[in-house]
């Protein structure tokens, strides 16, 4: 029988919570198909920092390296400020593995209310692709006060690069900044990425989410790569480039017909909490972070720490992460059948998650998918 070997980083809030659930369904569907996993569970997170002042060590890239995939729930805690875990745990390993996609499928399901109506008989089926290495999340910035220099320095799969930064400001006047940054070979491998999957979904067209009229330097650069690769590399194929706010707009007017939306990684980001909301609900929301190497499967939404322990978490969005992580594996079928057990559930008139309105816990949630899974 084949065995897979997956690493399980389960994080903080609802993430245990969660990734138990979708942990059950790929192991129940590793029966039914007949493969199992071989599970390692790592315990990074706000707790483990707390106790131990660690956020991810070294030896754990090692590791995780090994592993044929990764299920992910959520880094963040209250008790943590924001910005350094999540940086050095969750973006650490999306850089480290040069992890250059974030693929965000928004689909809706029979059954679960929209807060936007689609036109009769359609579904909401897009995707966004998501470059997930660079723009704001480079991690170059510093905040300080008056005239100060610091040294700049990143690491991708692609290259390294060092620079500096000198700011000059009247005495007493302090400023925080972050530097925005994309290169060529990123803004093409993720727009290869975004136009190859149109293709697979027998679509012709590519939305590029863009703020070009706002910052030229940054997302004129990223448009200006992405057309000259479409033409290259895509000469059928057709795009139309809009600005996110935009994008914001039209797509809460008429959420449906949109494809593959190929966006920078901060608009990427936004949008795909708006498009989750569009198609029911976060807790509906799967992603993975796809690269040559380790390639990582979590949910779009977050640790969720006023419902953690609470049992109103909807462990959908995770189960259906473990879905794609099993199709990312060759697991087609085992894929299949966890996706429509997932809507077999939604339609069956069993309770809903409470997301949804319903009364189902997130342990009963992951119950009646596994009830529904052949
Ligand atoms: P969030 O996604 O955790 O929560 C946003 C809203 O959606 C909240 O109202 C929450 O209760 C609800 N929600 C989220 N997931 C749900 C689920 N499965 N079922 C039901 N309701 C759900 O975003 P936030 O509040 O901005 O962030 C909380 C923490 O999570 C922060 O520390 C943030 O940095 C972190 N975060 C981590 C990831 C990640 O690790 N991938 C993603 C997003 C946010
Ligand atoms: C996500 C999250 C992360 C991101 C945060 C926690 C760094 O919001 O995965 O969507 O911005 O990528
Ligand atoms: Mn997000």
């Amino acid at each position: 029988m084949k065995q897979y070997d997956l690493g399980i980083l389960a994080g903080d809030g609802i993430g245990p919570e969660v990734t138990a659930e979708a942990r059950k369904c790929v192991d129940a569907a590793g029966a039914l198909f007949g493969f199992s996993a071989a599970w390692k569970e790592y315990p990074f997170g706000a707790e483990h920092y707390l106790k131990h002042r660690e956020a991810l060590p070294q030896s754990a890239f090692g590791d995780m390296g090994g592993h044929d995939a990764m299920l992910m729930g959520a880094i963040g805690d209250p008790r943590v400020p924001p910005g350094p875990l999540e940086q050095e745990i969750l973006l650490a390993l999306r850089f480290h593995f040069d992890q250059y996609v974030n693929l965000r499928p928004a689909q809706s399901f029979p059954g679960i209310p929209l807060p936007v109506a689609l036109p009769e008989g359609r579904e909401l089926d897009c995707v966004i692709v998501r470059e997930n290495t660079e723009d704001l999340y480079m991690g170059i910035g510093a905040a300080g006060t008056g005239r100060f220099s610091r040294a700049l320095e990143a690491a991708r799969g692609l290259y390294s690069l060092r620079g500096a930064i000198e700011i000059d400001l009247p005495e007493g006047i302090d400023c925080g900044y972050s530097v925005g940054l994309m290169t060529r070979p990123a803004v093409e491998r993720v727009t290869r990425y975004a136009f190859d999957l149109a293709k697979r979904r027998g679509e012709n067209k590519v939305t590029v989410v863009s703020k070009a009229n706002a910052v030229p330097q940054l997302y004129g650069f990223w448009d200006k790569v992405v057309a000259e690769t479409a033409a290259r590399e895509f000469p059928g194929m057709e795009y139309s480039i809009l600005n996110v706010d935009a994008v914001c707009y039209l797509l809460a007017r008429a959420p449906a017909g949109w494809g593959v939306m190929l966006c920078p990684n901060l608009f990427g980001d936004i949008v795909s909490d708006l498009m989750s909301a569009l198609a029911g609900g976060l807790g509906l929301a799967a992603a993975g972070n796809i690269g040559d190497g380790l390639s990582m499967f979590e949910p779009v939404h977050g640790s969720a720490p006023t419902i953690a322990g609470t049992g109103r978490a909807n462990p959908l969005a995770a189960i259906l992460s473990g879905s794609m992580m099993l199709s990312h594996l060759g697991e087609h079928e085992a894929a299949a059948a966890v996706t429509n057990a997932v809507r077999a559930y939604l339609t069956s008139g069993r309770p809903l998650p409470v997301e949804q309105g319903g009364a189902a816990t997130t342990v009963e949630v992951g119950d009646l998918v596994r009830e529904f899974l052949h």
